[in-house]
């Protein structure tokens, strides 16, 4: 597999690809660690192009293309510092960028517009979310962290909770989960904040056992990983609505203490109150260890976009300087 745009899990749909892209990502975290430098995207540009807010996926994206030797241009609010504000589309906003940039990373409030993106683009997209629809390098980031903590990505307990309805992250872990048939989930939820059917389908065509439920479960004793998610505040057209359901998914003390000592917990974050700091000590605790991994994962997914090498290519040649 060649990787040209990144626009869904879809395309990761595969725990051969999953595996190589790791194991470079791998390679990425001991070149990190060891203050290595591998300039290979000496020449090449980035443009992340955010129509909405950022900290992690902004900044370790241009980390990543930085610590590659590549450059970046940037607006982390095009909807106000573009020429959106004058009436441009996105399209032709895309189509501009692709003059000046070698790949573009998007952020869009719309479902549905990294495609879009990708149908004009002459360089590759990469959706950094797009509204209540995706967030692909998220989950590729998750099933590292996932493979880093427990050391496999299959015979898993998975507990996803919280606004699965509209949180993209989870919409994008849940198609690679669903590639490991022994994974087992359970997502956990208020009614009106379910996982979406055309997610839940992909499960039952994959055979992969889940239960949706509104309450967590008594029994957390043999739970490998609780993923919770925020409720996406900016999706709700009323915020009474939204204020009715902001707590319905925390994690405190209690909880922690019902959980085997190897759990993980984790979020995409940002997290604003589902998480309480008085874990953030405890070793499973992995949510920060998750951001952290975002820039690992990145840097493998660009030396792939741009390198010539395949996700199928099983040898990499280790040198003085790197893996290259
Ligand atoms: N997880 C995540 O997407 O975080 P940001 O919104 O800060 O990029």
């Amino acid at each position: 597999m060649k990787i040209s745009h990144v626009l869904s899990t879809r395309q990761f749909a595969d725990p051969s690809i999953l595996q190589r892209l790791f194991e470079l990502s791998l390679e990425m975290e001991k070149n990190v660690v060891n203050e290595k430098l591998f300039p290979v995207l000496n020449g090449k540009v980035m443009a992340t192009l955010f129509y909405e807010p950022s900290t992690r996926t902004r900044f370790s994206f241009e980390s990543a293309m930085n610590r590659l030797g590549g450059r970046v241009i940037s607006t982390e609010a095009a909807g106000h510092f573009s020429s959106v504000t004058k009436g441009e589309t996105l399209e032709d906003t895309i189509r501009i960028a692709g003059n000046y940039a070698d790949v573009i990373v998007l952020r869009h409030f719309e479902k549905g517009s990294a495609e879009k993106a990708a149908s004009v683009s002459r360089v590759p997209v990469i959706n950094a979310g797009d509204g209540p629809g995706e967030h692909p390098t998220q989950a590729l980031l998750d099933m590292y962290t996932i493979w880093r903590e427990h050391g496999r990505m299959d015979k898993l307990n998975v507990i996803l909770m919280g606004d699965l309805l509209y949180g993209r992250t989870v919409h994008s872990l849940i198609q690679l989960l669903s590639i490991f048939p022994q994974n087992t989930l359970t997502l956990v939820s208020p009614p009106t904040l379910k996982m979406p059917e055309s997610y839940t389908q992909i499960l039952r065509e994959k055979n992969i056992s889940y239960t949706e439920t509104d309450t967590l479960p008594q029994d957390l004793s043999s739970v490998d990983v609780l993923y919770v998610t925020r409720v996406q505040k900016e999706r709700f057209a009323d915020e009474n609505e939204y204020l009715r359901m902001k707590n319905c998914c925390n994690v405190d003390e209690t909880i922690l203490s019902r959980l085997a000592p190897n759990t993980i917990i984790m979020h995409p974050l940002p997290r604003v109150g589902e998480i309480s700091p008085a874990i953030d000590a405890d070793p499973r605790a992995a949510y920060f260890r998750q951001a952290g991994n975002g820039l690992f994962v990145r840097m493998a997914l660009l030396e792939l976009l741009f390198q010539k090498r395949s996700l199928e290519q099983k040898t990499l040649v280790m040198g003085e300087k790197g893996f290259w």
